[in-house]
């Protein structure tokens, strides 16, 4: 997945991060970008995934400071909003908010309780009802 997406035209090199403890890489966040769409919009976004972070590493904070990372680097290259298509009980300590409660869904089959989005800039998600867009190399095409 993370080939697919650094091969495609959705790749952003900026936004995409490694975690390092010493030597060893032991974390890594890609966002890549996406589109907002419907109600009169079409706005640019990016989609949160991969994150990783090695079996030995993890709930020493390195997830968070990965995401926290990419947040800050997303907004100094011009993003204003991030969306994710994953596990359900993570992404919320981060700001982020289910996905329906911006009116938006995902153009692919996913469960809506996965589903979350974080504005890093007010309202840049624009309003009602719309579909994030992403690339065809999500979806292994
Ligand atoms: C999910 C993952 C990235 C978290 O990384 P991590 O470095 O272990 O997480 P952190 O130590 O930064 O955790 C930060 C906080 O989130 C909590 N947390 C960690 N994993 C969590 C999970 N799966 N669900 C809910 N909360 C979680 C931690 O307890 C911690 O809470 P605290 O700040 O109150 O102590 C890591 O477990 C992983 O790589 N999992 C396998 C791949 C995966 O599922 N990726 C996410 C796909 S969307």
């Amino acid at each position: 997945m993370v080939e697919r997406l650094r091969g495609s035209a959705a790749f952003v090199p900026g936004l995409s991060l490694v975690a390092e403890v010493g030597d060893q890489m032991v974390g890594h966040i890609l966002l890549t970008k996406i589109r907002i769409t419907g109600s009169g919009r079409d706005l640019a976004s990016l989609a949160l995934a991969p994150l990783s972070v090695v079996p030995e590493f993890r709930d020493r904070g390195v997830g968070k400071a990965l995401v926290i990372a990419a947040h800050r680097q997303a907004l100094e290259l011009g993003f204003g909003s991030v969306v994710v298509v994953g596990i359900s009980g993570y992404y919320p300590q981060f700001g982020y908010r289910p996905l329906p409660s911006y009116g938006l869904k995902v153009g692919f089959e996913a469960r809506e309780t996965n589903c979350f989005a974080i504005e890093l800039v007010a309202r840049s998600l624009g309003g009602g009802e719309g579909l994030a867009v992403y690339p065809p190399e999500w979806m292994g095409q």
